[in-house]
């Protein structure tokens, strides 16, 4: 055999309701301080990935979008060099030694200012083990996907998403599991308020650091975390949109304020980001009911995620009309998981070797 099948793969990003923020290791292991859980979102955001082994490819070569990404290229980024160090492991697993063509693209709207590194690299892990035969499990995988940007070990699974924190030092009890189908709450959705389309200024992996190092705050953190995911499980069980609200948005607040805290201060949310949190409260504390219909979380970035259920989906974007900076909102439901496409959905050219959509 002189090459593998050209395998091509699909999948999402995810959106933490309790979030991984500080890790254990710095290395490459992506070992978290806490667990976390979070929904993974529907094709309405999503990579795909063709990837080829072949004699007749000279060196590893990647392609995101149509640009060639020199993954041996003396300066390349971290999860870059943790991309190559995966594909250099899963390579090493199996009896294949050829050189690897990569061809990935993310469907997001352009200037979406959605992180593609968790959607990347579990399509990236999903597709090795397909075209280099390994067999491995999900479970595995996950693990995989860890070491390239944490977060992206949850995007194995769709549905609701738990990454157990695990203990041991060399991260093998790390790892993603899902915790609820997404039928069982099909219901819920994610409004995407898009209020800034470019590179955040400070990288997670620079974050997660620099919080741990010199945050006060932060260490309640991974304490406070494992006590909101315990109350979060109970509220997906159970469907209380009031009770998941509360959590996640005082799961952020806190992620958020070990970032301020963080020296020097690391701020990702701006001034729209703030608004839609002012007008959100006002929307919840509104109910006749007192019960809170949506909550907001954000990432390392400032656009909104807010959790609601389809039956407050106009209440939701009703509350956000008039928001200065909103450029775009996406909706998403929750996704079922990566999944492998049929070989005429592959986006490269087997003949020259390069993706068949090229800039
Ligand atoms: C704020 O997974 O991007 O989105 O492991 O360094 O790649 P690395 O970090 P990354 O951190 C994301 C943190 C977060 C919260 C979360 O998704 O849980």
């Amino acid at each position: 055999m002189t090459e593998t099948n050209i395998v091509t793969s699909i999948a999402t990003p995810n959106i933490a309701f309790i979030k991984y923020w500080g890790k254990r290791d710095y290395t490459g292991l992506n070992t978290p301080n806490n667990s976390s859980i979070s929904m993974t979102l529907d094709e309405t955001v999503k990579t795909t990935t063709s990837v080829f082994f072949s004699s007749k490819i000279k060196k590893d070569t990647i392609f995101i979008n149509g640009v060639e990404d020199s993954i041996l290229a003396k300066e390349v980024s971290e999860k870059s060099r943790y991309m190559n160090a995966i594909l250099n492991k899963m390579r090493s697993l199996s009896k294949i030694n050829y050189h690897a063509l990569i061809v990935s693209e993310n469907n997001f709207p352009s200037g979406a200012g959605i992180a593609s590194s968790a959607s990347g690299a579990a399509a990236l892990v999903i597709a090795l083990n397909e075209a280099l035969s390994l067999k491995m499990n999900t479970k595995e995988l996950s693990i995989m996907a860890r070491q390239i940007s944490g977060s992206a070990c949850r995007s194995l699974y769709g549905g609701i998403v738990k990454w157990h924190k695990g203990s041991r030092d060399d991260g093998t009890d790390s790892y993603a599991e899902q915790i609820f189908k997404k039928e069982h709450w099909k219901e819920l959705i994610d409004i995407i308020a898009i209020v800034d389309s470019g590179t955040k200024k400070i990288s997670s992996s620079i974050g997660h650091e620099a919080t741990v190092k010199t945050s006060t705050l932060y260490k309640e953190r991974p304490a406070f975390a494992e006590r909101n995911i315990e109350e979060i499980e109970k509220a997906i069980k159970n469907k209380d949109i009031d009770l998941l609200s509360r959590i996640i948005m005082k799961d952020s607040n806190n992620m958020h304020a070990t970032m301020l805290d963080t020296w020097p201060p690391i701020m990702y949310l701006n001034d729209s980001s703030k608004e839609i949190i002012y007008n959100i409260h006002e929307l919840n504390d509104s109910q006749k009911n007192e019960k809170y219909i949506a909550g907001y979380t954000f990432d390392a970035g400032p656009n909104a995620h807010i959790i609601t259920t389809e039956e407050h989906r106009d209440e939701v974007l009703d509350s956000l009309k008039g928001v200065k900076g909103i450029k775009k909102i996406l909706e998403s439901h929750q996704g079922a998981g990566p999944r492998i496409l049929s070989k005429d959905e592959s986006l490269l050219n087997e003949s020259t070797l390069t993706p068949k959509k090229m800039k």
